[in-house]
C-alpha cells in the first residue's frame, strides 16, 4: 500500500509515468551518480511516503530521476540498513516501491570488504550470487521464493562487455554494524563468501520476489578483517568511493545506455 503511495508521489513529482530501472547507491557510490547525467528531478526520501532518512554517512538521502538514452532511471541516494533499527520491510521499502513505479531492472550497489585473495582496494565486482546472513528476510506473504540465477546472469554477461576486466564474487551480508573478527572472516571464506557487506541480500530478494531482474556491483573498499593485518574504518570506505568515482559512474551510465 504504502509502495503504491509512494510509487504515485514519485510519478507526480517527476512527471514520469514510468521508470523502468532503478539504481540503489550505497556506501561509496554517491560521488559515481554525477557522471550518469543530469536529474530533471530530486526529490528528498523524507517527503515519500514510507521512506525513513538514511543515516549512515555517505549516504545521500534523495532520489533522482534521469534519463539514460530512452531509459527513465531512479537514482535512490542512500538505503536504511538492518543495523539502523529498520526492520527488513522498512530496508526493502525503496526497492518495493521503485518496482511498483515501473522498475524492470534494479542495480543494487555497495561497498564491501574484499575476502578472496587477489581483489584490490578500488576495484569494482559483480555480484553472482549471495549468501543472506542477516537471518532476516523481508518477505510477507510471498512464500517460496527462487533465488537460482537472482543476480541475472544476462545483465552481468552485459555488464562483463562493457568492462571485459571486471570479475564475479559472492557476497555475504550480515546485519553490522560492527565490522567482523579476523575468525569471522575465515568461516566467511570457508562458506563460499568473496565479498562482504551489511546491506544489498534483503532488497535482491524482495525485488526477485516481485519479479524484478536484478544486477549488483561491490565496490572493494578494504580487504576483509584480518586479511592485511590493518583496521578498518567507515572513513576508508568512503574515500575509497570518491577515489574509483569517475570508474564506477562510467561503468553505471554504459549499463544504463544499454539495459
Ligand atoms: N565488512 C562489512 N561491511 C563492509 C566492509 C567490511 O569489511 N567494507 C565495507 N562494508
Amino acid at each position: 500500500m504504502t509502495a503504491e503511495q509512494a510509487a504515485a508521489a514519485i510519478a507526480e513529482r517527476t512527471g514520469v509515468p514510468r521508470h523502468r530501472v532503478a539504481v540503489v547507491l550505497g556506501s561509496g557510490w554517491q560521488e559515481a551518480a554525477a557522471e550518469i547525467g543530469a536529474p530533471r528531478a530530486s526529490i528528498p526520501m523524507t517527503e515519500l511516503p514510507g521512506f525513513g532518512k538514511p543515516s549512515a554517512q555517505g549516504h545521500g538521502g534523495t532520489v533522482h530521476s534521469v534519463t539514460v538514452n530512452d531509459n527513465n532511471v531512479l537514482l535512490l541516494m542512500g538505503r536504511q540498513h538492518l543495523y539502523e533499527g529498520y526492520t527488513p520491510q522498512q530496508v526493502v521499502h525503496p526497492v518495493t516501491a521503485a518496482i511498483a513505479a515501473g522498475a524492470e531492472i534494479v542495480l543494487l550497489t555497495n561497498a564491501a570488504g574484499g575476502l578472496r585473495a587477489g581483489l584490490r582496494v578500488g576495484e569494482p565486482v559483480l555480484i553472482a550470487d549471495h549468501i543472506n546472513l542477516t537471518a532476516r528476510t523481508p518477505l510477507v506473504g510471498a512464500r517460496f521464493v527462487d533465488l537460482v540465477d537472482a543476480w541475472d546472469p544476462e545483465l552481468r554477461a552485459l555488464t562483463r562487455e562493457i568492462d571485459p576486466s571486471l570479475t564475479e564474487g559472492v557476497y555475504a551480508g550480515l546485519i553490522g554494524p560492527q565490522y567482523e573478527t579476523p575468525a569471522e572472516i575465515r568461516m566467511l571464506s570457508t562458506i563460499g563468501a568473496d565479498l562482504v557487506g551489511m546491506s544489498t541480500v534483503l532488497e535482491a530478494i524482495e525485488a526477485r520476489s516481485l519479479g524484478a531482474k536484478v544486477l549488483g556491483i561491490s565496490l572493494v573498499t578494504n580487504l576483509a578483517a584480518g586479511v592485511t593485518g590493518e583496521h578498518l574504518s567507515h572513513a576508508e570506505v568512503l574515500a575509497e568511493g570518491q577515489a574509483a568515482a569517475p570508474r564506477l559512474g562510467k561503468l553505471l551510465r554504459g549499463i544504463l545506455e544499454r539495459v
